[in-house]
């Protein structure tokens, strides 16, 4: 029987909460999900599902189900069907499957039996002709890893600002630094559709935005040794203790984020929050391709909107640097300020 796994720890009314319906035309078939519908206790849905394929309308639903033992959800065409169902209905689960994957940073597709379905098979690539020039990258479809020759169109060294927000640091920085280029990877969409716009704005070519789980997008399509410099600024301190776990800096990230880095790249941090620096510190300390480095008066100070509130609160504020082991000594090839 066809179906998608996903590994999650999120309960499946929250996951269904935030997916969006959504219609998709690939090769002039149209797939499209309506309304989920979940039962008295949330631990099943059904979505509804259209498909037009040669003209002719499929009217189905695609079952959800999280199971008890350990909280996965099961994805796969409702009823069961007797005989194997057609690639338009198998591609409309897979669908279904990434459009609760896209909903939550903490969902992933574990195991499929309708592996070719998936939308990796469908490689993004940019819009030769774009009606409006959209810094935005889709978020479906792309390639793991990307090239980034073919994302910015352009060469140059490459910068990932994590968790950009209003997007000061990274809007002044791509202005700055025109032979560099800058990537976002923002989770929250009203935050990265903001960036969107100050960078249409502003026309900075040499910017994007992912709109994305930092964590899961470095490990997924960022080339290893690919990126200059990742900058970290001010993350959600998540201060009470059972949320901790949702912090970044931990470390998965920072062993993600060390392979993305080239040789002598480097990570830096900020933060106001004293416990939280402490903690990543010893979590990048812990990295053994990276390296610790000083952090001198005056430098790393580049404003984000976060640095400029609390500098003006009076707030002390943390500042780290590591540096990927292997390349030429501490300093050489910093990022420029
Ligand atoms: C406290 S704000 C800081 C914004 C900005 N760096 C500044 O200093 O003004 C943290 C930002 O990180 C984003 N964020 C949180 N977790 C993320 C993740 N796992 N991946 C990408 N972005 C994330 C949030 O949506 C938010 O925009």
């Amino acid at each position: 029987m066809p179906h998608v796994v996903l590994e999650t720890h999120t309960p499946l009314y929250r996951i269904v909460e935030r997916t969006e319906p959504f219609v998709v035309e690939e090769e002039g078939t149209v797939w499209r999900m309506r309304d989920v519908f979940l039962n008295r206790d949330d631990t099943h849905g059904l979505a509804e599902c259209l498909v037009v394929v040669g003209g002719r309308l499929e009217r189905f639903f695609v079952h959800l189900a999280q199971r008890e033992e350990d909280g996965a959800i099961v994805v796969r065409p409702y009823p069961v069907p007797r005989i194997d169902p057609q690639p338009s209905v198998k591609r409309m689960v897979a669908l279904v499957a990434e459009a609760l994957t896209a909903a939550d940073p903490d969902t992933h597709v574990a195991r499929s039996t309708i592996e070719e379905f998936l939308s990796d098979r469908w490689v993004w690539r940019p819009d030769p002709e774009p009606s409006e020039w959209d810094p935005m990258l889709p978020s479906r479809g792309l390639p793991r890893p990307l090239d980034w020759g073919v994302v910015f169109g352009s060469p140059g060294p490459v910068e990932i600002e994590i968790g950009s927000g209003k997007g000061t640091f990274l809007v002044e920085s791509a202005a700055a630094r025109p032979d560099h280029r800058f990537l976002s990877i923002e989770w929250a969409l009203p935050y990265a559709e903001h960036v969107r716009d100050r960078i249409r704005r502003r026309g900075l070519e040499n910017v994007r935005v992912a709109r994305a789980d930092a964590a899961r997008f470095l490990g997924e399509h960022v080339r290893p040794g690919s990126v200059r410099a990742i900058h970290v600024y001010f993350p959600d301190p998540w201060p009470k203790k059972r949320h901790q776990k949702r912090r970044l800096m931990q470390p998965g990230f920072v062993s993600a984020a060390a392979e993305a880095l080239e040789e002598a790249g480097e990570l830096r941090f900020v933060t106001d929050h004293e416990e939280y620096f402490e903690e990543a510190r010893a979590a990048l300390a812990a990295e053994p391709s990276l390296e610790e480095a000083p952090v001198l008066e005056g430098e790393m100070t580049d404003l984000t909107n976060y640095e400029r509130k609390y500098r003006a609160e009076g707030r002390p504020i943390h500042r780290a640097r590591f540096v990927k082991r292997g390349g030429a000594p501490d300093g050489a090839r910093r990022p420029p300020r």
